[in-house]
């Protein structure tokens, strides 16, 4: 509670200004009773302070003014003036009043604020949470695909390793196998020939159905002579690695066209001799695999074998009349996984070179393989 400011000098003109009152018309004495209430008002004066200042002016003016007798209007008067001075301080105590119910609906409508604010906070804080949680699930989601992949890719360049080490084992073993074939197991049925026709002369003597026996066993023995030779041929044609790698496709297309009544023509430039033999090789298995596909399931009348010469590359393209299939379809089949055309490609990557296989209906099949040959290979 604030000290009231200049008490003594309010008492006096209150004293003062009641005697006006009492003593003048009515008006006046109003408007000097609420100036006075405005001045309390300024001074902090309390409503309590103001009744003892009014108390002390009839105190003091009780010897001039009969204020005990009733009926003169004396105690109307400065009941009145009291009264008067007591509106302004009642006026401030109303907007007082108001201003507080205003703060209080301020206050109300803040801690409603507040409390839609808390519970925005809340949903909020939620949401947060859920999105973090779902960040992380998708961050693992992700981190668990990428290991996936990187396994799949790992397991993919280690499979292609595999295949690679398996052909290039398979085209050893190979010429290993054609090379016991025509110098071991032929020599050895050339032996047994000799021996055989050393027999037949010795048994000249001898009974006629002696004789036929031995001169039919010696017509096997040969017939397994060719065969070996054959089987050693197909194994690792001779013709590849003695004559060349353009020689052994024009033999063995002779016999597959000649099987299979296919017209099968064959353009190469000569400079592909100079290719390395691994490259040769992988050439020669590509089109023997691809001219075999297309006499087991095209039902082609006419093959186009072209070896051309583009900067730095080598291109053999195959194509056949026949009917088309499915390229996309039987290279994703996993369920009877098709070796042929994986060997190609495989083959093909083994010496950095890539497999392109196109096939439309109407427009037959056309197998395009290509691999670098760079300068320094030609000389
Ligand atoms: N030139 C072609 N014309 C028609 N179909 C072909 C040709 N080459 C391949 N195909 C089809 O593609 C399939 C897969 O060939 P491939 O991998 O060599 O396996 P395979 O010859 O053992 O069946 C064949 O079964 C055949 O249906
Ligand atoms: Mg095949």
């Amino acid at each position: 509670m604030k000290q009231t400011k200049k008490p003594p000098e309010l008492a006096r003109r209150y004293r003062n200004a009641l005697r006006d009152q009492l003593d003048a018309p009515r008006s006046r004495g109003v408007a000097a009773a609420r100036a006075l209430g405005r001045e309390a008002l300024a001074a902090d004066c309390e409503i309590l302070a103001l009744a003892r200042i009014h108390e002390q002016a009839l105190v003091a003016l009780a010897p001039d003014y009969d204020f005990a007798k009733t009926g003169n209007g004396l105690q109307l008067r400065t009941g009145r003036f009291f009264a008067e001075v007591l509106v302004p301080l009642e006026r401030e105590h109303i907007a007082v009043r108001e201003s507080l119910k205003q703060i209080e609906e301020r206050t109300s409508h803040l801690h409603l604020h507040t409390k839609e604010l808390a519970r925005g906070n809340r949903q909020l804080s939620r949401e947060v949470k859920r999105r973090q949680a779902s960040e992380a699930a998708l961050k693992e989601g992700n981190e668990r695909y990428q290991r996936l992949l990187q396994q799949s890719q790992f397991m993919q360049v280690k499979l292609r390793s595999l295949t690679h080490q398996m052909l290039s084992a398979q085209e050893n073993e190979r010429l290993e196998i054609s090379r016991e074939l025509h110098d071991e197991v032929v020599q050895i049925l050339v032996g047994i020939n000799v021996e055989l026709a050393a027999l037949g002369k010795a048994a000249e003597l001898g009974t006629k159905a002696f004789q036929k026996k031995i001169a039919s066993t010696q017509h096997l023995v040969e017939k397994s002579v060719n065969a070996v030779h054959q089987f050693a041929r197909d194994l690792r044609p001779a013709a590849l690695d003695d004559l060349g790698l353009i020689p052994a496709l024009q033999v063995f297309m002779k016999k597959l066209s000649a099987r299979r009544q296919i017209r099968i023509r064959l353009t190469a430039f000569a400079g592909v001799e100079k290719m390395p033999s691994v490259k040769r090789i992988v050439l020669y298995r590509v089109a023997q695999e691809a001219l075999t596909n297309v006499a087991r399931h095209a039902k082609a009348t006419l093959i186009n074998v072209s070896i051309t010469q583009l900067p730095d590359v080598v291109r053999m393209k195959i194509h056949d009349n026949g009917k088309s299939f499915k390229v996309q379809q039987v290279q994703s089949t996993k369920a009877h996984a098709r070796l042929g055309l994986l060997g190609m490609r495989e083959r093909l990557e083994m010496v950095g070179g890539t497999l392109l296989i196109e096939s439309a209906q109407g427009e037959g099949t056309t197998v395009l393989a290509e691999m670098p040959f760079p300068p320094e290979e030609r000389t």
